[in-house]
Parts: structure tokens; sequence; C-alpha cells
């Protein structure tokens, strides 16, 4: 590495070398315990002694800077954004971390405050095993990760080496995928303390609803596409993850600005925490409710308001959220539930949830499901119901930005293929993007892209919808062709 490669900022400010001097104290710590490891097993005292220094490091750090985040971007380790300026020798500690990171396929990871020294454990129990079975990508990682449930901490994706040369439109994706499911794994550890009645740390969550209204604010097509998909056993996290993106894309479209948008986002994720309160058996039930099952089922706006009140701090935004909670299943015209005496003016942000509620319910895991419905023919169904049931300024403008054709909707086209919605056409409200997915006789293996929108030299258009398939007509796993994007 030449010299002119390692410019170290002229006028670090104070902080910045600060930080930068934590960030030598960690790394060297945590080779020394990533080595120390690779030796002894968690009985031995050297193992002991080197975990508790390590943990003390973190701590420390999270006492002094709040939330940790190691990360190699372009050949440098950057220390909670700050490049560390240290000797990147073929001995030096950092090199030797580059190295591991690369061949795992990571660019590092973030400590969230909370994370304990057993989390450290499990950690680097993981990256060894990791290295020792010859895992190099960031999605096994990931599931490796996600399957050993450790809290607080989150591996990171490889990072792109430069905007200008990477294809933005993948990394666009990568970064939205990465929001989405941190919202997701967010929401699951705030459910796991409201659960025990602690009082929960809304910092991480405030982080990634404002990431998920920048994304929407600059594309939303992104994430648009990521509600398509259904987790078969998380079903109320992802239902309300796709709750505050469809929130947060509605929203915007109403300009509301970007502190309302994550006010918005915030309230929305949390629409449904009463749920929690319900029993698992009522919560996972096949078949419909009984009368007495509906009554418990009916009180779940009533919990979420005391779950939040309980467990949130009372300021503004944990307001906003108890009203949404309240809110959500009241209708324009008075009906809905809980029962309350007298009609209420309901409150914009939980008309918006309502909205996106009813809609994510009826079409969520549209892509699996058997009895799914078209979210066409579910839009349409829901325009029956401006006025009584829903805003009609606000379902129109909802309508406007999932489009008549919401991603995973299967539409026949005039040239006797199929094809699946994944966004909207920049030029076309009912000609959306769609990937070209089979025709009469089989199915493709990698799916064309192509926007309907385009028209030839003489201005007709190369493909028309013909209409929307409705899911049961052809049982198809759709799933597949919306991560093909996403890898
Ligand atoms: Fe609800
Ligand atoms: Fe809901």
């Amino acid at each position: 590495m030449s010299d002119e490669q390692i410019i170290a900022p002229r006028f670090a400010s104070t902080e910045e070398r600060e930080c930068s001097l934590l960030g030598q104290n960690f790394i060297n710590q945590f080779c020394i315990f990533l080595k120390t490891c690779r030796i002894y097993d968690p009985d031995n005292n050297n193992y002991k002694l080197q975990l508790v220094l390590t943990n003390d490091l973190i701590q420390d750090h999270f006492r002094q800077l709040g939330d940790l985040t190691l990360q190699l971007q372009s050949d440098y380790l950057f220390y909670c954004g700050v490049r560390l300026r240290t000797e990147y020798d073929l001995e030096s500690n950092a090199v030797y971390l580059i190295e591991f990171f690369r061949k795992l396929g990571i660019s590092g990871f973030m400590f969230d405050i909370g994370f304990t020294s057993e989390g450290l454990r499990q950690v680097v129990k993981l990256l060894l095993a990791a290295e020792a079975d010859g895992v190099n990508s960031y999605d096994e990682m990931l599931r490796r990760w996600q399957q050993a449930g450790v809290e607080f901490v989150e591996v990171l994706p490889p990072m792109v080496e430069s905007l200008e040369q990477a294809d933005q439109s993948r990394q666009r994706r990568l970064f939205a995928k990465k929001a989405f499911f941190s919202a997701i794994s967010n929401l699951k550890s705030v459910v796991s303390a409201i659960g025990a009645n602690r009082s929960v740390d809304l910092t991480r969550t405030s982080r990634v609803i404002h990431s998920l209204v920048d994304q929407v604010i600059s594309d939303d097509a992104y994430l648009l596409e990521l509600t398509a998909l259904q987790a078969h056993d998380e079903y109320t996290f992802k239902h309300s993850t796709n709750v505050c993106v469809y929130a947060i894309c509605l929203g915007n479209s109403i300009k509301l600005n970007k502190t309302e948008l994550a006010n918005l986002g915030f309230a929305a994720l949390f629409h449904d925490i009463g749920k929690t309160r319900l029993p698992l058996q009522i919560l996972n039930k096949p078949t419909e409710f009984d009368e007495a099952e509906w009554d418990l089922v009916r009180k779940h706006p009533t919990y979420g308001v005391l779950a939040i009140a309980k467990t949130m701090p009372f300021d503004e935004n944990s307001c906003r959220a108890i009203l949404v909670a309240f809110e959500h299943h009241f209708n324009l015209d008075g009906s809905g539930y809980p029962y309350v005496k007298f009609q209420r003016r309901l409150n914009l942000y939980s008309k918006i949830v309502a909205i996106c509620d009813v809609f994510d319910a009826l079409t969520s895991g549209r892509v699996y499901r058997k009895d799914a419905v078209s979210p066409e023919h579910v839009l349409r169904k829901m325009l029956e119901q401006a006025g009584t049931k829903f805003e009609p300024t606000l379902l129109k403008a909802f309508i406007s930005t999932v489009s008549l054709y919401p991603p995973g909707t299967l539409l026949l086209l005039d040239d006797g293929r199929l094809a699946m919605a994944i966004g909207r056409s920049r030029h076309d409200l009912f000609r959306p993007r769609v990937k070209i997915i089979g025709d009469m006789f089989q199915l493709y293996e990698i799916a064309e892209e192509v926007d309907l929108s385009q028209r030839d030299e003489v201005g007709n258009y190369y493909r028309s919808i013909v209409r929307a398939i409705e899911p049961q007509e052809l049982p198809v796993n759709l799933s597949h062709y919306i991560l093909q994007s996403f890898q």
C-alpha cells in the first residue's frame, strides 16, 4: 500500500482522534481474543481473561460513544465511521482482521448497547466455525448469525468499492434489503423486551426507521418489492415492517416532512404491538375465530396502548404511537373496534396505518399463499369502501404509491407470456415494471426485467397487460424471482 493512499485527515478533530485511538485499542484486543480462542477453549483462564478485557473495551466504548461499528471499506478499517490511522503492514492486527473479514465475505459488524460478554463469546465462536467451514459469503454468514440468534450485534455486508463503478441499483437493493431485515430483527428484540415488561431502548429502532425513510425518499421501489415476500414463521414482524414501509411511502406521497415520516414509520411499526399480549394459539390459529376469541382479538388495540405506555419513554413520538395502536381498527364511519361511546375524529397517522394494515393483511405472502387474491382485486375492493371505511384521498394516494399492480402481482401479457410486477413505471401507472417469468409451456429459470411503458420506434408498446392472474389460477412460487434481484 503506497504512502499517498494512506492519507489521514490533516486536521482530524479531537473526537476523531479519540475515536481512532479507541478503535486501535479495540482491534488489537479483538485480534488477541480471536487468536486466543483459536488455541484455548472457554474453560481456560487465558480465554476468560481475554474475554473480560475485550468486553470491558466494548462496554467502555458504549459509555463514551454509544454503538460500536467496525467495518472494512476500500482496504481500510473504519471505526464508527472514522478511518483508523494505524499500521497496515503484513504483521499488523488491522491487516489480520481485514483478511479475516474478506475470507468470510463480510465487511465487519456493529455492536449495539446491550451487547454482553456472552454475546461476544458466541460471536467469536460463530466466526471461527464459519472460517473452519470455509464460509465465504455474506448471505451464509447472515443465515448462521440469525440462526444463532445473537442479540445486539449485526454482521455487515461487504461494501461495494465505489458508487460510480458499482451497479447502483444492485447496491441500493442491498441497502434496502439490509434496512428492511434490520427493521424486522430490531422489532423482534423490542418485542421481547416488551414481553418481559422491560423498558426498551429505541435508539436503534429510530436509526432503522430513519434509514427506511431515507430510502423511500430517494426511491421507494426496492422496499416495496420486499413487501411481497413473506416469512412463514414471522407473520407479525413481517406484517408490521410491511405496514411501516407502506405508511412511509404513503406519507412521502402526501409530502410529509422527514421528521413526520419517521414518526409515522415508528407508529406504524408498533401498531399491532398489543398482539404480543394475545395467546399464541389464537395468533397462529389457522381456522376462523369463535366469538370468545374475537372478543380477545378486539382487545389488541387497548393492549397496544398499555404496552407502549408501560415500556417506552413518554414523549411525543410514543404518544402518537399509542394513538395509532388504539385507532387503527376504527373506520371512517365510526364502526370498527375497540368499542368507544362516542365517535372519534381519527388522527391522520391512524387513517394512513388503517389503509396499509388492511392492504397488507389481505395481500401479504401473496407470493406463497394458495388462497391469496391479487393485489389489484384487493385494491378494487378497498376502493368500494372509500368514504365509509377509508379516507378517500389517502386511499387514492396509496394506490398511486403501490400502483394498481403492486410488486408480486401475476400478469398475463398480450404476447402470451407470464410476468410478475416488481414496481411502478416512472411514466405510466398502468404499465408497471415486470419480470417475465415464463410462457404457456414453462417457467424460466432466470427472469428478464422489462418496463411495460416502453414503446418501439413508431410508438407502439412492446407488450401490454391482458389481465391480472389470481394466484390460485397458477400456483407458482414467485419468491425465487423476487429474491433473485436481491442476491
Ligand atoms: Fe391490528
Ligand atoms: Fe396490523
